[in-house]
């Protein structure tokens, strides 16, 4: 097994359990990591409770795919490619990419069913420094920069929703306050319960669906009777071919699939929490296969119903498309009841991003590759202050009751890497820039999903008798591959000097990984009088 080659795995023979599911990964509900467990701290663990679902485990991707994009990007796909059928076109292609990736994931995350994404894939797969790197720039950039952005424009959509049409011209301070709002509130209520949290996800999904199926109900209706509230019904699609003015520049295209591929991202994001499904072998391809056509069905349908109703000037012109829809059709009060629309949708993605960088960061701390303060489980650990109370008040009993815990710990969530997640997402609303955020998550995103896709093809030929609950066509990860690549070359080329930050930011992870596994290993050796590799010797403890 993987376990037993690396140098520094002895833990895995100390922890016999982690090896004995047959195909050589942690069984569910035992250690998170292979390599190491816990540092010491509590003996207690996430995996331990699966409390996740079929239902909960669709609501968290659906959840986090709809938020800002479908409500915004239609404009910049639009502008890029020139035509409303190449927009569609686009749409599809984006689609397909995130669904074909999504099944990839599928499949990784049946054969290595751990808690931590890219992260547990790319450590056994490629070695742990792969692992490390992706770990590195997803907590630090990745995670809480997609969550800032998502913050922001629910701030924004709240401020157009309260303060109206002077929007405009208001301090985006007004948006960065009420982002920061927003952050906390869903910090909150995921450090009070990962059931709250779920609930609130539920019910924020089938809110997203409603929206949009209304949308496109409307847009038709529209369309098909001219009626409008606000007077002049658009007339634009019936005159016009639909594929009249199609860009044939090939950096456009890649330009409009960025945007697109934005409104579809967060596709990874169950593969966070695999282990605390009940069932994840049968439950993480269902979740999939269900939430990726359902998501690029109603993508379509409500762009269909934007081309419907808004004449093609006004979706190339503006950034809050879905807004511009409800007062078209509704006058004011559509724009109003949009605006809350799409905040609440920000609101619901940055609850269930929040959710899954919190596991991510936990896996991290358990991993020792941040500290492991931010592996730990609640406020205190067993034997603290704060848990023995529970011993003897009734009202704590109660409290642990409503909190789902029986674990001598209060809040039974990573509430430190939950309270890093926020700290650093805040970080970035208040100096972000938007734009800079978006092409740095583009590109350091997409270079590891490749890298991790890239990483099933070499599990198939490395380990062809692996258990895969689910496997996929291997003509899934192959397009995959490929598109990925090419959008990532032509950000390469149009960005240059972007790409060399990006490069040296990854890189810079390099001696934080051999100082933090330096740490990490002497801790064991005290611990467990186990040898460890001598950091110096980096190539032997790499080579896996
Ligand atoms: N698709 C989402 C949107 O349209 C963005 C998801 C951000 N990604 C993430 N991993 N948080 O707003």
């Amino acid at each position: 097994t993987y376990s037993t080659a690396s140098t520094f795995d002895f833990a895995a023979n100390l922890f016999p359990l982690s090896s004995s599911t047959g195909n050589g990964y942690a069984p569910l509900g035992a250690p998170t990591s292979t390599a190491h467990q816990n540092g010491g701290l509590g003996g207690t663990s996430l995996e331990k409770h699966k409390t996740l679902t079929y239902l909960n485990g669709l609501s968290l991707i659906i959840g986090l795919i709809i938020g800002s994009g479908i409500f915004s990007s239609p404009s910049q796909v639009n502008a890029n490619v020139g035509s409303p059928g190449a927009s569609l076109v686009v749409w599809v292609i984006a689609g397909i990419l995130a669904w074909t990736g999504a099944a990839s994931y599928a499949e990784l995350g049946g054969a290595i069913p751990l808690n931590g994404g890219s992260q547990a894939y790319l450590s056994k797969i490629l070695g742990e420094l792969a692992g490390f790197l992706f770990t590195w720039v997803a907590v630090l950039v990745l995670k809480p920069g997609s969550a800032a952005i998502v913050a922001i424009i629910m701030g924004e959509y709240l401020t157009r929703a309260t303060i109206g049409a002077e929007a405009e011209t208001v301090s985006p301070w007004v948006n960065k306050g009420m982002a920061l709002v927003g952050l906390f509130l869903v910090t909150f209520m995921n450090a009070l319960s990962t059931r709250l949290g779920t609930r609130v996800n539920n019910m924020l999904m089938f809110l997203k669906f409603i929206a949009l199926i209304a949308v496109t109900t409307i847009g038709v209706v529209v369309a098909f009777t001219g009626f409008t509230f606000s007077g002049e019904a658009n007339t634009d699609w019936k005159n016009h071919d639909w594929f009249e003015g199609t860009s044939t520049d090939l950096s456009q295209w890649a330009v409009a699939l960025y945007a697109g591929l934005w409104a579809y991202d967060g596709w990874d994001n169950t593969n966070y929490v695999v282990g605390e499904f009940r069932n994840p072998g049968r439950d993480l391809p269902r979740v999939i296969h269900s939430a990726m056509p359902l998501v690029i069905i109603s993508y379509i349908l409500a762009n269909i119903a934007y081309f419907l109703v808004l004449p093609l000037a006004t979706i190339n012109s503006s950034n809050t498309v879905a807004v511009m829809f409800g007062s078209k059709v509704f006058g004011p009060i559509g724009a109003l009841i949009l605006a809350l629309i799409v905040s609440a949708s920000c609101f619901g993605a940055l609850n269930s991003s929040t959710f899954t960088s919190s596991r991510l960061v936990y896996v991290a701390g358990k991993e020792g590759y941040v500290p492991a303060f931010f592996g730990r489980i609640g406020i205190g650990s067993p034997g603290s202050g704060v848990s023995s109370i529970r011993t003897r008040s009734w009202f704590s009993k109660r409290m642990h009751t409503m909190l789902g815990d029986d674990d001598g710990v209060l809040f039974f969530t990573p509430v430190n890497a939950l309270v890093l997640n926020a700290l650093l997402t805040a970080a970035y609303v208040v100096v972000g820039e938007f734009g800079e955020l978006l092409t740095f998550y583009g590109v350091a995103g997409y270079t590891f999903y490749f890298l991790t896709v890239l990483g099933l093809i070499i599990l198939r030929v490395k380990e062809p008798n692996l258990e895969r609950p689910y496997r996929t066509w291997i003509t899934t990860p192959l397009i995959f591959c490929c598109v990925s690549l090419f959008l990532l070359s032509r950000a390469v080329f149009a960005q240059p000097f972007k790409t060399i930050i990006v490069i040296l930011f990854v890189l810079m992870g390099i001696p934080v990984f051999y100082w933090r596994i330096h740490g990490r290993d002497q801790v064991s050796k005290r611990e467990h009088g186990a040898p460890s590799t001598p950091w110096w010797k980096f190539w032997e403890r790499w080579r896996t």
